[in-house]
């Protein structure tokens, strides 16, 4: 195994296309509430758009030789994105936006390593270029993380690195965790 990472821009995300649709069937595995509702969900419905809705996205590969064996994605967005819903579900705001201060808020979107790979700490590494990149942006306070209910296993390892659970919503699809 010879990982070696890179940054790649927003122009080449296609290559992550198969991680990301593997992260949407990994996490329908796990949830217990609304499974189905990652059924529409996918690269296409999922990534793109939020790609094109932030003012600054971060992509970083994890790569074994040629082959591309995870992915992270972090992006600054107004904190106003985050106001939505899902099927027939009312909009909700995914946070209380009174509590940030700044217009702009950072999240730590997508992240997927292929099985075979994880608690090899490559995870490790790509948080840490997230969080480096995120916090490169000296106005921006508030970093948010939204896990989708059954991921454990994600859930202790974003605590590990600090942060901590705010809050669920979307009927407990989702769980939201910040950084302070
Ligand atoms: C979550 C995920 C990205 C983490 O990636 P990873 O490469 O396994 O992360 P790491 O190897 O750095 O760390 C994972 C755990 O293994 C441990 N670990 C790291 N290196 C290790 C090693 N050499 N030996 C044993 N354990 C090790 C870490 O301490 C960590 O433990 P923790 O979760 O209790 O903190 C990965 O498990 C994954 O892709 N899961 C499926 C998709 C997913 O859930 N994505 C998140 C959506 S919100």
């Amino acid at each position: 195994m010879s990982i070696h990472y890179e940054v790649i821009s927003d122009d080449n995300i296609i290559c992550i296309k198969d991680l990301c649709n593997e992260l949407m069937s990994y996490q329908k595995s796990k949830a217990y509430i609304h499974p189905e509702w990652f059924d529409n969900m996918c690269f296409e419905t999922r990534l793109i758009p939020s790609v094109k809705s932030a003012k600054a996205n971060f992509f970083i590969i994890a790569k074994d030789d040629n082959e591309i064996v995870g992915y992270a994605y972090s992006n600054i967005c107004p904190k106003h994105t985050y106001s939505g819903g899902f099927a027939t579900l009312d909009p909700v705001d995914f946070f209380d936006f009174d509590s940030v201060k700044c217009r702009d808020v950072g999240c730590f979107s997508q992240f997927y390593i292929k099985e075979s790979y994880r608690k090899t700490g490559i995870g490790t590494v790509l948080f840490k270029e997230c969080m480096d990149w995120l916090n490169s942006f000296k106005l921006i306070n508030d970093l948010f993380i939204f896990v989708s209910n059954g991921n454990d296993n994600a859930l202790k390892f974003y605590q590990n690195k600090g942060f901590k659970v705010s809050h669920q919503i979307l009927d407990r699809f989702i769980t939201v965790l910040r950084n302070t």
